[in-house]
């Protein structure tokens, strides 16, 4: 059996593990195993009840002042809204979008209560179209220290009647723009020893939903993405570099979900959920659902019986998509895809929706 210069006869390496002889090895290692039980029931302890003195005394908040921070989908819905509590902060506000009109007057909005903002049009289902732009960033802002991977699509529809170009489309924009948008900015924030980068997911990366088929599994990808790579960073010893993964229920005027068939559970409010991410970012919080009290709910999706958890899923949310989107079928050969108009989320004007006051 080959032994890794990690792991000596399935042991940890320590001073000892060389000089143990063979037949002292299995007791070494019962031995070490409950050590290791005992330091980690100490030690989690201590987390739990500082993260109990946390709760009830309030974290504290970190200073944004003088960042630069990249919002991705930010020329509408939700990135807007994010990135005008960011400007009142004091950040640098680079805003992307493929929606060139949704971004001009997110800028104008931002620079409206005296922000500095900049905005990119961006196609985020094009990895190419992401490196150049993010290169440009980097030589036209500066050094980005917030990534916000915000921007998402969602196709509405049941799987068999949803077309391939869409499905890979929703992967593209919801997963795969996160990997390349984190490539591109995290070697700056490990340099600097200064970054977070936001995950915007949403509470379908943990719930199936009827006709959300490549939506929920994409989101389910972006909570992975988010605390794999949250684990790694903290793997590597890399303390300054923080991540957050945020999981909302459907939001009220936004323009992704408006026609959402939604019971008991009712649609959040856009500015409160802007707020709420500000706060996650502010207290480095590893996730945020909301609303909160998901995170008592949702582990019971394991132990209860399916049966319960379809009855509930299809009674909190009977129809996701009630009105099916006009799906154009593809010509062939495939010409420039209007990827706006196939898109069911697309935000067209976000300064005239109803509760965009900040
Ligand atoms: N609205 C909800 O109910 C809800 C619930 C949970 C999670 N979320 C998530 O929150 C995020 C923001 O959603 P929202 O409600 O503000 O939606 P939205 O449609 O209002 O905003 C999405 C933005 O992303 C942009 N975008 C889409 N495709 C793009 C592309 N290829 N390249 C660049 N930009 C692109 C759009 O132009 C738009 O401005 C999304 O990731 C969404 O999945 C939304």
């Amino acid at each position: 059996m080959s032994e890794t210069q990690e792991y000596i006869n399935g042991m940890r390496p320590g001073p000892l593990t060389r000089e143990i002889p063979e037949c002292m090895r299995d007791k070494y290692t019962v031995v070490q195993a409950i050590i290791d039980v005992i330091v980690f029931v100490i030690v989690g302890a201590g987390y739990v009840i500082q993260a109990i003195y946390r709760t009830i005394v309030g974290k504290p908040k970190k200073d944004l002042k003088g960042g630069v921070a990249v919002v991705t989908g930010g020329g509408g819905g939700l990135g807007s809204l994010i990135a005008l509590r960011l400007a009142r902060l004091g950040c640098t506000i680079v805003l992307w979008d493929i929606n060139k009109q949704g971004l001009e007057d997110t800028v104008k909005l931002v620079k409206g209560i005296g922000g500095k903002c900049y905005g990119y049009v961006v196609d985020l289902a094009s990895r190419e179209d992401i490196y150049r732009v993010a290169k440009k960033v980097e030589e036209e802002v500066g050094k980005v220290n917030l990534l916000i991977n915000n921007a998402g699509v969602v196709s509405g529809n049941y799987l068999l009647d949803t077309p391939d170009h869409l499905i890979q489309r929703t992967f593209d924009v919801n997963i795969l723009a996160h990997f390349w948008t984190v490539k591109a900015f995290l070697p700056s924030m490990i340099e600097n020893n200064d970054g977070h980068i936001v995950t915007i997911a949403s509470m379908a990366g943990h719930v199936g939903v009827a006709k959300l088929v490549d939506y929920c599994s994409s989101k389910a990808a972006a909570c992975g993405f988010d605390e794999a790579l949250r684990l790694e960073l903290e793997t590597k010893g890399i303390k300054g570099v923080r991540t957050s993964l945020i999981c909302p229920y459907f939001i009220r005027s936004t323009g992704m979900f408006e026609e959402v068939n939604s019971r008991f559970v009712p649609q959040l409010n856009s500015n409160e959920v802007a707020d709420r991410i500000i706060l996650a970012i502010r207290t480095n919080e590893p996730f945020a659902l909301i609303p909160g009290y998901f995170r008592v709910l949702l582990p019971f999706k394991w132990i209860v019986p399916w049966p319960c958890i379809s009855e509930l899923i299809r009674g909190l949310v009977p129809d996701a998509v009630p009105v099916t989107p006009v799906t154009p079928t593809l010509p062939t050969p495939l010409p420039e895809v209007d990827l706006k108009r196939e898109s069911r989320p697309m935000s067209l004007l976000p300064p005239v929706r109803p509760d965009r006051h900040v």
